[in-house]
C-alpha cells in the first residue's frame, strides 16, 4: 500500500492527542506535521502539549515543531482536523482550497449539502459527494467529516435495524463522558458527585445528523431519512465512553431476538476492505443484565466497536436497548482515520 503523509490540526487537544496515538502505529499514514494555535506554534510538541493519555508521547512526534494552522505552513497529503468548531469554519475551507483533503471532526461543515458526513460502515457511498463539492466550490481538495460522537454510536446500531425493519421514531438519552468536552471543558468541582443535564448544541446534532447519514445520495444531493429522533443529552462523571439509552419504534414488527440478530451479523465495507482501523465486528451484543459499562466496554475492538446490551421489549416504543462507545476513538479521532482509510482505499487521491 502506498504511504501518505498526514498532519493533525488541533494536535495538542484531547482529540488531537488521540490522533497522534492512532497515527503513530498506522501502517500507511505517516504523521509528519502537527499544528495548533499561536500559543503553541514554534514550540516542540512535547512542551506545547499537556499529554493526557496513557503511555508516552510517540517518539517520532515529541520533537516535531508545532506550526500554526495555515495551509502554507503544512506539508501533507491529508490533514486531520481536531479544531474547535468556530476555528474549523475559517480554517478548513482554506486547506481544501489549497488542495488538501481535510478529514474533520469538527461540526462546522457536517450538515452542508455537499459535504460527506461519513460512518464508513453506514454510508460509504456518500464519498461521491466530493465531486459535487469540488465542482461547486472550485476546490482541488475537499472536506469530509465524521459525525458527532453520540450520533456515531446510535447510528451504527440504527443502520442494520433500519435496513431490516425500518424505523418510525427513536428516542435517545445520552450519558456522555468528560473527555467529550475537551480537557478544560467541565471543571472537576462541577461534575464530581453530580451530572449536568445539558450539553450545548448536542441534542440538535443527535436529532439531525443520523438522518443525513442514513439518507440517500441521488448524485447531486442527500434525501434524508424521514423518521424522527428526540434526544436528551447529559454529561456524567466518566472519563471516556458515551452511553446511550435508545427507544425505537420499528416500521415492521421486530422482537428483541430479531434486533440482536441483525446487530450481531452487521458487517460492512470497512470489514470487507479490511481497513486497518476497522473493528472486525462493529456492533458487539452482550447478554449480561448490567452491560455495557464504560470501564469494561469502551475499548472493545480497540475502541472502534460499539457495545449493545439490555435489548428488550419496550411497552411504548416496542424496542429499547443501551449502546456504548469510546467517544474520542470511535466517536472522534478513530472515526476520521477510518474515513481517510476508506477514501484512499476506494479512490485515487
Ligand atoms: N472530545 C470529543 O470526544 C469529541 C468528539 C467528537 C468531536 N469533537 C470535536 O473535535 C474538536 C476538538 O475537540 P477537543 O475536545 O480535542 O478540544 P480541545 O481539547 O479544546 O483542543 C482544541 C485544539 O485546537 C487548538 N486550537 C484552539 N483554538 C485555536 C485557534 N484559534 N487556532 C488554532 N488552533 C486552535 C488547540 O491548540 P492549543 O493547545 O494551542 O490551544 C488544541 O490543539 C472540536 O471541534 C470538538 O467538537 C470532540
Amino acid at each position: 500500500m502506498q504511504s501518505y503523509s498526514v498532519a493533525v490540526l488541533g494536535a495538542t487537544g484531547m482529540v488531537g492527542q488521540r490522533f497522534i496515538q492512532l497515527l503513530a502505529e498506522h501502517p500507511y499514514f505517516e504523521l509528519t506535521c502537527v499544528a495548533a494555535s499561536e500559543r503553541s506554534a514554534g514550540k516542540r510538541y512535547a512542551s506545547a502539549a499537556k499529554w493526557y493519555l496513557e503511555g508516552e508521547i510517540p517518539e517520532a512526534v515529541r520533537n516535531l515543531e508545532v506550526v500554526p494552522v495555515k495551509p502554507e505552513k503544512v506539508r501533507a497529503d491529508i490533514v486531520f482536523s481536531a479544531l474547535p468548531g468556530g476555528v474549523a469554519r475559517e480554517v478548513e475551507p482554506a486547506f481544501a482550497e489549497a488542495g488538501f483533503i481535510v478529514a474533520s471532526n469538527a461540526s462546522a461543515y457536517r450538515m452542508e449539502s455537499d459535504v460527506p458526513l461519513l460512518i464508513p460502515e453506514v454510508n460509504p457511498e456518500h464519498l461521491d459527494m466530493i465531486e459535487v463539492q469540488q465542482e461547486r466550490r472550485g476546490w482541488d481538495g475537499a472536506i469530509i467529516t465524521n459525525p458527532n460522537c453520540s450520533t456515531i454510536m446510535a447510528t451504527l446500531t440504527f443502520k442494520p435495524i433500519y435496513d431490516a425493519f425500518g424505523i418510525e421514531e427513536a428516542v435517545v438519552a445520552t450519558m456522555q463522558a468528560l473527555s467529550g468536552a475537551g480537557y478544560s471543558g467541565v471543571p472537576g468541582m462541577a461534575i464530581v458527585d453530580n451530572l449536568i443535564p445539558y450539553i450545548a448544541n448536542e441534542e440538535e446534532k443527535v436529532e439531525t445528523e443520523a438522518l443525513k447519514i442514513l439518507g440517500n445520495f441521488n448524485g447531486s444531493e442527500i434525501e434524508p431519512a424521514s423518521f424522527k429522533i428526540s434526544a436528551s443529552c447529559n454529561r456524567v462523571a466518566v472519563l471516556d465512553g458515551h452511553t446511550e439509552a435508545i427507544f425505537l419504534r420499528t416500521s415492521e414488527e421486530a422482537t428483541p431476538e430479531d434486533i440482536k440478530r441483525v446487530l450481531r451479523s452487521f458487517r460492512a465495507k470497512p470489514q470487507e476492505l479490511r481497513l486497518p482501523t476497522a473493528p472486525p465486528q462493529p456492533v458487539i451484543v452482550r447478554e449480561e443484565q448490567d452491560r455495557p459499562q464504560p470501564r469494561l466496554d469502551r475499548n472493545a475492538g480497540n475502541g472502534m466497536a460499539v457495545t449493545v446490551g439490555r435489548v428488550r421489549e419496550d411497552r411504548i416504543f416496542g424496542i429499547k436497548y443501551v449502546v456504548l462507545g469510546h467517544n474520542t476513538l470511535r466517536g472522534a479521532a478513530g472515526a476520521s482515520v477510518l474515513n481517510a482509510e476508506l477514501l484512499v482505499k476506494t479512490r485515487k487521491l
